[in-house]
């Protein structure tokens, strides 16, 4: 635990919302015997864990957008829309619309504190019929990666100024090469 207190304070004094995601972890982390496994409750608690996870996917959804058929007629912000087009809407435009997210550049998991975002102004799941059926297993498997990571590794970015790129999912350049030292017990 000291090992990951140091790791995280520098992080943290650039980054203070970091620092919320890793309490969060290491309480729930302390509450566990050696070896006990999560479960279901635990993840229930990793609520600011899942903000900075939400923030992430806003800036970076992991899919860009999808398609969709027009049932009928209809007009949208002024043009308009014959029945049978195909339509592509996408994530990452209404991300960064500043009238859902204000300063919508800037990394902030608050955004998600409390009611959250209004409906439908955050999508990396889609929405209506269609959404992802795998929404909370991919949720449960995220916040299950970030609690082993914060709990077991120190771990430092090689690249430090990697660039993202979107080949159509967006990746890291070079395959985010890391050093992982296991912490000491
Ligand atoms: C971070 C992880 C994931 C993201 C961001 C994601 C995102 C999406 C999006 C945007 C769609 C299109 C929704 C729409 O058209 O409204 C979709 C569809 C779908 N996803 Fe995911 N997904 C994720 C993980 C998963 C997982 C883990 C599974 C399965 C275990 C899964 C299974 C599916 C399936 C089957 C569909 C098609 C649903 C349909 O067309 O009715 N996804 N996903």
């Amino acid at each position: 635990m000291i090992m990951l207190k140091i790791m995280f304070g520098r992080a943290v004094s650039k980054w203070p919302f970091l620092l919320c995601s890793v309490t969060e972890q290491m309480e729930i982390a302390k509450s566990k015997a050696t070896g006990e496994l999560l479960n279901w409750e635990d993840t229930q608690k990793m609520r600011y864990s899942w903000n900075v996870a939400c923030e992430v996917m806003r800036l970076a959804p992991p899919l860009e957008g999808a398609f969709r058929e027009a049932f009928d007629d209809f007009i949208f912000a002024g043009f308009s829309i014959p029945k049978g087009w195909k339509l592509y809407w996408n994530a990452n435009s209404t991300h960064r619309n500043p009238e859902c997210f204000p300063d919508p550049e800037k990394f902030d998991p608050s955004r998600f504190d409390g009611a959250g975002p209004a409906p439908y102004t955050f999508v990396p799941f889609g929405g209506g019929p269609r959404m992802c059926p795998g929404k909370e297993y991919a949720r449960l498997e995220i916040l299950v990666f970030m609690h082993n990571l914060v709990k077991r590794f120190k771990w430092e970015k090689l690249l430090p100024n990697e660039k993202i790129i979107v080949d159509p999912m967006p990746i890291p350049a070079k395959g985010l090469p890391v050093c992982l030292q296991h912490h000491k017990r």
